[in-house]
């Protein structure tokens, strides 16, 4: 009795796994995937999606033939009741040099362009592509612009069309950065510069991410790219490159971002966050964070509400962060989001 049942079952497989396969691939549309290596957004990130499609490309190949090969060998040659031994092919010099051969150029047909690619990616680009160097800390990414005078944190503006040439290093502990639909991959250590250069090709909003085991937070330890023309890029560096707004003295400023200003003093904020575009300090520089897309470190979005939770409760949403919880009252985190979000 179960053996019909098998069978009917096993017919029925073909029809059931291709919508199956057809709704998996549906799924893993970029969309719901932001971080997909599968949707090259730059040069660097292209090349190396050649490297994967190349690859791809070549097993395919050998799949198909071997498999083909393997099923016309079962079928055409299954033993037959009362069949002749087959002919013994063992020691054949001229098949043994064929299956040496295919491989090795195969073997080459990746190879080449792998390594080509290594070299290319590796080196450092000219003194026309934007400098900007990178600083992971546990856990958030900092950013300065040497030629611009701008320091800012977890998120990174680029312009679009323009290679960025990125020196990297940490100041604690190794991370690695890591920007799928840009680049690569690469490892930052202490007291090294490691380079990783690309170029936006496209403007948006892009999510990169801390790839390197870093500690108990490392999971949001990330930030955002935003690329944009050169036109916004421009705006952006100009607005950033001034210093912050003073509210105390500004008699048409709103009382509760004057009174923010004086508690971002009043709670030693100040002590670790710089509101100045090139003042490095212990923690994130908070210039223009107002007008950020994300805060802490690319893990909430900027609302006025996820900023109050941050604020309130570091610890609770990055347990063991430098940043401490200060036990602030409602109506004070109410009054420093709006000093932060003034801040733009
Ligand atoms: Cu930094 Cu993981």
């Amino acid at each position: 009795m179960l053996q019909p049942t098998g069978r009917r079952l096993f017919s029925w497989a073909p029809a059931l796994i291709l919508p199956a396969l057809v709704l998996l691939v549906a799924a893993c549309s970029p969309d719901q995937y932001p971080q997909t290596t599968l949707d090259p957004r730059g040069d660097f990130a292209r090349e190396g999606d050649h490297i994967l499609r190349t690859t791809l490309l070549w097993a395919t190949v050998v799949f198909v033939l071997v498999e083909g090969a393997l099923l016309v060998a079962i079928v055409k040659f299954r033993d037959r009741p009362g069949a002749a031994e087959p002919p013994q092919t063992h020691g054949n010099t001229a098949l043994e040099i064929v299956w040496t051969m295919i491989p090795a150029f195969i073997l080459a047909m990746i190879a080449v362009p792998t390594v080509r690619t290594i070299f290319k990616t590796a080196v450092k680009p000219g003194p026309e592509a934007l400098q900007i160097e990178v600083i992971g800390h546990q856990w958030w990414w900092e950013f300065r612009y040497p030629q611009l005078g701008i320091t800012t944190a977890s998120e990174l503006h680029l312009p679009v069309g323009r290679t960025v040439n990125l020196e990297m290093t940490t100041a604690d502990v190794i991370h690695s950065f890591w920007v799928p639909q840009f680049a690569g991959k690469r490892d930052v250590f202490p007291n090294r510069y490691n380079n990783l250069w690309f170029k936006a090709e496209v403007a948006g909003n892009f999510p990169g991410q801390c790839v390197e085991f870093c500690g108990a937070e490392h999971g949001r330890m990330g930030y955002r790219i935003v690329s944009e023309d050169s036109t916004s890029f421009d705006a952006w560096a100009k607005a950033f490159n001034t210093p912050p707004r003073d509210f105390s003295t500004d008699s048409t400023a709103d009382p509760l971002v004057k009174q923010g200003q004086a508690l971002f003093t009043a709670k030693a904020c100040s002590g670790c966050h710089s509101m100045y575009p090139a003042l490095p300090l212990a923690g994130p520089n908070l210039h223009h964070i107002g007008s950020r897309t994300y805060v802490a470190a690319g893990s909430l979005k900027n609302t006025d509400e996820n900023l109050a939770r941050w604020i309130k409760d570091p610890q609770g949403w990055m347990p063991g962060v430098l940043m401490p919880n200060l036990g602030l009252s409602d109506d004070e985190a109410k009054a420093l989001v709006a000093y932060l979000r003034a801040n733009k």
